[in-house]
């Protein structure tokens, strides 16, 4: 069978050769920063911030709370660059435009992603403002980024899925935990379309099928990076109970506040992860 090409790859392409043309330095970790958890693309030195809008193909994201710009330049003194905002399927794009930085970063080279969000606690034990290194995913949208004609130039029609958090990075963001001093959960992120929260039914029913957290974004990412072979981490940061777990009403604000008050022990873990990594 001939090679499926689309012009998905071109545009990958187009974007990966602009960001590259605007950066003097090609980073080896790209980071997509959930709801409320974008302070680290504010703490980078010799920062260039480019808007969403100004990349050709880029999907603009309009969430509150989520800037819609790149940020790159320098954490620990390791190339990086941030993706401050996120596209949600939730928001009416489709799982390709969703997972498209994802594609671009790649063809620039990039091959260590780091997703972080912010997810309801189902897990019993987990409480509001925990940490979680997420160690694999639930795809529970009913959709698949790479659902039609394999798109070769990234990768297999049938891609691997057996390591989707990389171990090694899982073992290095524990190490990075231990040593200081934050303390992290270990779990499954469940993934959801959204947008509205679950009901205390489906709760228990993400419970009983492996989810130890949920949230609506990241699976499609992670499934693009894990196709193109990037190695991944990811952490959420448990905002809140889910329904059924707790008496109070899900609100975006609870997100938005528990967001800012771990903000500190969250950016020390991805910064003590990226400083090992740009060691290695
Ligand atoms: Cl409880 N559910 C979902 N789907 N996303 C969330 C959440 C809950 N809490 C934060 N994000």
């Amino acid at each position: 069978m001939a090679k499926h090409t689309s012009d998905l790859a071109e545009r990958a392409q187009a974007s990966a050769d602009f960001l590259k043309s605007r950066v003097s330095e090609s980073p080896r970790i790209a980071m997509i920063l959930g709801s409320g958890l974008g302070a680290i693309g504010d703490q980078l030195d010799e920062a260039t911030a480019i808007d969403y809008a100004d990349i050709p193909h880029f999907p603009v994201s309009g969430v509150e709370g989520h800037k819609g710009r790149l940020v790159f330049g320098k954490l620990e003194g390791v190339p990086v660059v941030v993706m401050q905002g996120r596209s949600h399927f939730y928001e009416g794009w489709t799982m390709q435009e969703v997972t498209f930085p994802v594609r671009a970063f790649h063809l620039m080279g990039i091959d260590h992603l780091v997703v972080t969000n912010s997810a309801g606690g189902i897990n019993a034990d987990y409480a509001p403002g925990d940490l979680m290194i997420i160690c694999d995913q639930v795809n529970f949208t009913g959709q698949n980024p790479l659902h039609g004609p394999n798109e070769d130039a990234f990768g297999p029609r049938f891609p691997d899925m057996s390591d989707p958090y990389a171990k090694e990075l899982r073992e290095l963001l524990h190490a990075v935990a231990s040593e200081e001093g934050i303390a992290v959960k270990e779990g499954v992120y469940a993934g959801v379309a959204g947008p509205s929260y679950e009901t205390p039914a489906e709760v228990r029913m993400l419970r009983t099928m492996g989810g130890d957290a949920v949230g609506m974004s990241t699976v499609p990412e992670v499934i693009v990076a894990n196709h193109c072979g990037m190695k991944v981490a990811g952490i959420s940061c448990i905002t809140n109970y889910a329904a059924g777990l707790s008496d109070t009403k899900l609100h975006h604000d609870e997100v938005k506040e528990t967001a800012d008050r771990v903000r500190e022990t969250f950016t020390g873990l991805v910064r003590g992860l990226v400083k090992v990594l740009g060691k290695t």
